[in-house]
């Protein structure tokens, strides 16, 4: 795990606030804990910031420290410690590849070289058009679909180069392509399909009642 800092003074905006959409979600946010509570709202606050600006700066960690009563190092220390929350500017299409072992046996490696190559060589680096970034993160909780980039709230499972440089080129023409599986697996079964359970007729036998 990389140290986690903020960007350095040269890339912060001036200023933070949310606009009226995100105004409306933070409301929301807030009204689900009780008075006094509100700092459980940070987590919420920081994603709807970084769904805004597509990463938490400076002044959006002072914005937030104030809407909830907290003190800025308490909210810094949220920021930086998920790497949910992207600390310097990213790609418009941001790609955190999965490189934990269960990824990694499953070829992660090709799904960075694919990412290194079409762009950039550099974690956390927006590529010439401002397109697309990626990084390295460690695991999605979607091992047995490995290998796995997440982009926003999507995840893009059962990867291989081939299929990478596919997604990646989407993005770039500003598609959103469809998440979940790129091999056509449904959920999580075998990639040979569904190997347990499979006699119908355990399924129409009618529940026994007490
Ligand atoms: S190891 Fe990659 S999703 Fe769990």
């Amino acid at each position: 795990m990389s140290v986690r800092r903020l960007a350095p003074p040269e890339l912060q905006p001036a200023s933070f606030a949310f606009n009226a959409e995100s105004e409306a979600r933070v409301a929301k946010e807030i009204v689900k804990y009780p008075p006094g509570r509100q700092a459980s709202a940070v987590i919420s606050l920081l994603w709807i910031g970084q769904e805004q600006e597509g990463w938490v700066s400076h002044p959006m960690i002072e914005v937030v420290g104030k809407r909830l009563d907290m003190a800025f190092i308490r909210v810094l220390e949220v920021a930086t410690f998920y790497t949910m929350f992207n600390l310097v500017p990213v790609g418009k299409f941001h790609l955190q590849v999965c490189t934990t072992p269960p990824c990694t046996l499953r070829n992660s490696d090709a799904v960075m070289e694919a990412c290194k190559k079409h762009i950039g060589p550099s974690q956390m680096t927006p590529s010439a058009d401002g397109m697309l970034s990626w990084t390295e993160v460690e695991c999605l909780g979607a091992c047995t679909n490995a290998p796995v980039f997440q982009v926003g709230r999507d995840f893009y499972e059962d990867l291989d180069a081939e299929t990478t440089v596919k997604l990646i080129e989407a993005f770039r023409r500003g598609e959103k392509p469809k998440p979940g599986s790129q091999i056509g697996r449904v959920s999580s079964e075998a990639v040979t399909g569904p190997n347990t359970l499979t006699d119908p007729a355990i399924y129409s036998k009618k529940p026994e009642t007490a």
